[in-house]
Order: structure tokens, then sequence, then C-alpha cells
């Protein structure tokens, strides 16, 4: 593989390379000399179609530890508003030398059309996939992962720590690229993952499936069906409670305002009442909880403000530290002798 663009088809041997690769990074990162020369000469492109503060940031400090050389785009303040294509633009960065790209866009699709540019050509340009749309987040996913998994094991984290835990998604699923990495992610580990969400903010393969088959305990199993990935299991829940009941992690997200029609978006107070994870509603989970976050967060509304800054519960700082050392890992694993070897 040299582009990383979905964690749909990702192997357990691919996870625990990251783990394990982060993991040396991590160990890089604590020294007082926090840089290696592993890609010196190198550039890495920052493209940037959509807003971003951690995502943008620790790749650019992921690929400055690796010695990188670094460049950002901004579509607001680029020729693209003289009327510049996407994939001239990305041919523009290949032009002056650029060996990784790292891509965020509003629309799902477009990393892996620049990657399929890239494959066309014939240069060897590794495309990273920074959030698309609805489809999405990859260094997303393996950053949480990284962090649960470090949390249970620091010195040898695995995809196999999670297996049989109880993790709970929770919010807007149907807007959430972060979710469909993490469902990824969690499923191939063999964690029991639940999600909870109000139908209108479920995919609505999963509402109309619960619709259907409504039942007093209201909780819904679904196999995956996908070639790529067969027998993946899910939980699917519309209340929150049974999702909560005995769970390891719960996953909060954001409610993503910007991708709603006025239809679809709840009231406030009434969202927090019934999906709001707050420290009462912990009370129903496994006593050693954690709480995961991917940001930007709307405190009070989908994680009640005190418990997002409470560090017996919340691993959302944890999340952003180990950003970078996960995108060190995908930069060096990508980049650092142009083999293929994730
Ligand atoms: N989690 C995440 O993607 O945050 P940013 O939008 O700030 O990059």
């Amino acid at each position: 593989r040299h582009h990383v663009l979905s964690l749909a088809d990702f192997t357990a041997a691919e996870y625990n390379t990251v783990l394990q690769t982060a993991a040396s990074f991590q160990e890089v990162l604590s020294r007082r000399t926090k840089k290696v020369p592993t890609l010196q000469g190198q550039v890495v492109a920052n493209l940037f179609f959509e807003a971003s503060t951690r995502t943008r940031s620790s790749f650019e400090l992921a690929a400055k530890r690796l010695s990188a050389d670094t460049l950002n785009f901004t579509a607001s303040t680029s020729s693209m508003t003289k009327g510049e294509t996407i994939l001239d633009t990305a041919k523009t960065y290949l032009a002056m030398g650029t060996d990784i790209m790292v891509i965020r866009h509003r629309e799902a699709g477009v990393p892996n059309a620049i990657a399929a540019e890239m494959d066309r050509l014939g240069v060897k340009v590794s495309v990273l996939n920074a959030g698309d749309g609805q489809h999405e987040h990859p260094s997303q996913g393996l950053l949480d992962l990284f962090t649960i998994c470090t949390l249970i094991d620091p010195n040898n984290p695995r995809l196999e720590l999670l297996k049989g835990k109880k993790i709970a998604i929770v919010g807007d699923i149907l807007h959430s690229r972060v979710a469909r990495s993490n469902i990824w992610s969690l499923t191939a580990s063999g964690a029991q993952v639940h999600l909870a969400a109000p139908p209108t903010l479920l995919p609505k393969l999963f509402a109309e499936y619960i619709f259907e088959e409504a039942e007093a305990n209201s909780q819904h199993l679904i196999t995956s069906s996908s070639p790529q990935s067969p027998n993946r299991q899910l939980f699917i829940h519309w209340q929150l409670e049974p999702a909560l009941q005995d769970a390891d992690f719960v996953m909060t997200l954001r409610l993503q305002k910007e991708r709603m029609t006025a239809h679809l978006l709840p009231s406030l107070r009434e969202y927090h009442q019934l999906f709001g994870i707050t420290r009462t509603k912990l009370q129903l989970c496994n006593p050693n909880v954690k709480v995961l976050h991917p940001g930007p967060v709307n405190r009070g509304v989908e994680i009640s403000s005190e418990l997002m800054d409470d560090p017996e519960f919340s691993l959302i700082q944890s999340q952003v530290t180990s950003g970078v050392a996960v995108r060190m890992a995908l930069l060096y694993l990508l980049g650092s002798s142009k083999v293929e070897r994730i």
C-alpha cells in the first residue's frame, strides 16, 4: 500500500505495524531532542481544502519531527479562488517535488481521486486522507486505536488488546467520518462495538433496520457482508443507556451542525439530555471507563464541559498527543523508502 485512504481494508498486521511504529515514535517524542532524520529531503504537502486545527497541525509537526520539509496549503488563500482545479493544484505540488500529500476535503472521495491521478501518472507520491466529507478519517481512527491500546499496555500496544472490550460510539454517526474509520478499526480488533444515536443521526441503512426490527430491548445486531471485511458485527441502539451499560470506552462525536439541514438539527438542550455524556450517565459503565472525543467539541452538547476536563475519565488531550506519534508513523511508513511498508 502506498496510500492511506480508508481503514476498510486494513489488515491486523497493518494495524499492529502502525501501533508499534507509533509507540517507538512516542518514545522519541519523550526525549529532549524530539527529532529524527528519517525523512530528511522529503516534502510533505498539507493540502487542506476544509478547516482543521489538530489534524493539520499534528501532520505538520509529525513531518517536522521526521525532518521533512513541509508545505501548507489553504484553499481560501490559494489560486483555487481564481479557478484552478483540485487536480491541477495537486499536480502543481507534485511538480515541486512533493513526496506525500495529506488531503482534507469537505467532499467524500477527493483524496481517492488525487491518489488515482498520481497512480495514473505513474509517480511514487503517497496520498494520506486527512478527512473527506462523511467518508473516513483514517489517521483519527488510528490515533484513537493507539490511545486506547497504549492505555491498556503502554509498552506493547496491539490490536488484540481490545478483544472483548465494550466500546460505545455515541452521537452524530450519520455525518461522522471519524465514526466510520473507528468502526473499521474497532470491529477488526474483536471489540464489541455499540452505536447509539437518534435514528435521524444514523446512516439510513441502520435507521431503516431499526424501524423494521423494532423490539422491546431496542438493541439490534447487524453483520457486514462487505467482501473486503466480512462478518464485522455492530450493535445499534437508538437509546443511550443500553450502549453505555458496562462499556469500557465511550467515544463521543461532535454534532456536525455545519453538515445538517435545519430539519435534522435537534434541540441542543434535548440532545444533551438524551445523548450527552455526563459523569452521572457514566455510572452505567465499567467503573474504569474512559471517554474519547475526536474534537473539536461542542461543550455541554455531546459531552458535559465538566467531564471533558476531568482527567479521571477524559482521554481527549491524550488523543491529541497520540496524534503526533501516529502521524509520524504513517509518514515514516509511507515515505521512508518509497517501498510498500504497510
Ligand atoms: N479531529 C479532527 O479532525 O479535528 P480537526 O478538524 O481540528 O482537524
